[in-house]
């Protein structure tokens, strides 16, 4: 299997390209603006599996050169790039994946249905951890349902000894500050609407040693999908963060202080974006943390309540998604976000996913083999069914 992984230093695609290869023998070709980090990345994997690539996946004739022949075309580079590169892997004709449109973009990718039906191909929109496994949990629970009335995605994350420290995020800093930023998208009775940032505060239970959390409704790209393509009658779809205490205070600063701003300021003669800068700092600490040695034990947890009725009576489904960091291995949490892209690779070209077109993942990737992938590689899903029985 051949696979072009488009951003394949970040935290994301460097993990995404050791699942492809260990676990699949797949030949990568693992390509990002700056071609001595996607050295490095191969370095560590095997340079035999992998060919790195300098590529600016914003130049169409570059990207279609590196994108022929692929068999698939994974995007982990920035959400705004997808609708750049996923048009260049229809016309070439490979399959397609990427960690979701951040709720907008998924739209515009929508569109894209007929031509990647016509061209045989399937995109697969938003396969990571969230969105990627909170879709197929969504699904999953509708399985075992009559009806959905309301999916509730939560998510929280942290380390196993708590520190008072300053973090950066374990997900694209430029992601976290939008998150701050833009006003998030739920669907309430059957109607897509924004709320306020930071609006929805509940309190949730997630497993120790994370415990009750708060969590906030967060801009995410499952509101987008959803509802419509898990149908049996689902009104309510929201996603909300339970932000770590002290990663909220963080975050939230540097949100407030402006860091989220694409406007250019002059420093010292130099023009530069606040958000570009503060990313620029950000890929310089994970490119430092992979020269490290220091383990420190963290955790992604993820919590998907799916509400409705069976035979009659309420019902819910929950699913706990839990990852910690893996020390054999040294391969941190974030591989929940990952791995996923790689599982639905080998899946397209298996043709374990038969259906064509643009799809969210609870519109193709069947749950139960999915979850036993994952459990491969420590990703642990569980399931918890609840439901009740009338005697009046
Ligand atoms: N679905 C999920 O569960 C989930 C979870 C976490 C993150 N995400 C999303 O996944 C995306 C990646 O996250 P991440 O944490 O891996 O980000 P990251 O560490 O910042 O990595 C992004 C990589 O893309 C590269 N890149 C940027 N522009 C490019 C271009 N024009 N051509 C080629 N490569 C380019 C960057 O290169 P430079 O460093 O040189 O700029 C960087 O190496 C984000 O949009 C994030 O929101 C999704």
């Amino acid at each position: 299997m051949k696979v072009l992984v488009i951003g394949a230093s970040g935290q994301m695609g460097a993990l995404t390209v050791r699942d492809l290869v260990d676990h699949y023998k797949a030949d990568v070709v693992a390509a990002d603006l700056k071609l001595d980090r996607v050295k490095k990345v191969a370095e560590l994997v095997g340079i035999n599996k992998v060919t790195p690539l300098q590529l600016d996946a914003t130049d169409p004739h570059a990207l279609k050169q590196a994108a022929t022949g692929a068999d698939v075309v994974l995007c982990n580079a920035w959400y705004e790039l997808n609708i750049k590169v996923m048009p260049v892997a229809i016309e070439v004709g490979a399959h397609y994946g990427d960690l979701g449109g951040f709720y907008d973009y998924t739209f515009q990718q929508l569109k894209y249905h007929e031509k990647a039906k016509d061209a045989g191909v399937t995109c697969v929109l938003g396969i990571g951890s969230s969105p990627g496994i909170t879709n197929v949990c969504g699904a999953a629970g509708a399985m075992r349902l009559d009806s959905v009335d309301t999916i509730s995605i939560y998510c929280t994350w942290g380390t196993k000894v708590k520190t008072a420290d300053a973090s950066f995020p374990a997900y694209s800093v430029r992601t976290v500050l939008d998150e701050l930023t833009q006003n998030p998208p739920i669907v309430e009775n059957g109607k897509h609407k924004r709320m306020p940032v930071l609006s929805g505060e509940t309190e949730v239970l997630m497993p120790e040693p994370a415990g009750k959390v708060v969590a906030y409704y967060i801009k995410h790209s499952e509101a987008a999908t959803m509802a419509e393509y898990i149908g049996k009658g689902t009104k309510n779809v929201s996603f909300r963060i339970g932000f770590p205490a002290n990663d909220f205070a963080t975050f939230k600063t540097l949100a407030q202080l402006g860091f989220s701003s694409d406007e250019k300021v002059e420093v010292g003669g130099c023009r530069a974006s606040p958000k570009d800068f503060i990313t620029a700092m950000y890929l310089r600490a994970v490119a430092s943390s992979r020269d490290s040695s220091d383990i420190v034990d963290e955790y992604d947890y993820f919590r998907v309540d799916v509400n409705g009725e069976k035979s009659g009576a309420p019902a819910t489904a929950t699913y706990f998604v839990t990852t910690w960091n893996d020390r054999d291995s040294g391969i941190p949490s974030g591989r929940d976000t990952a791995v996923p892209p790689s599982i639905t690779a080998d899946w397209l070209v298996r043709g374990k996913i038969k259906e064509r077109g643009t799809l969210p993942p609870e519109a193709c990737i069947d749950p139960e083999p999915f979850f036993k992938e994952l459990g491969k590689r420590k990703i642990l899903v569980e399931e918890q069914l609840q439901d009740s029985r009338r005697y009046y």
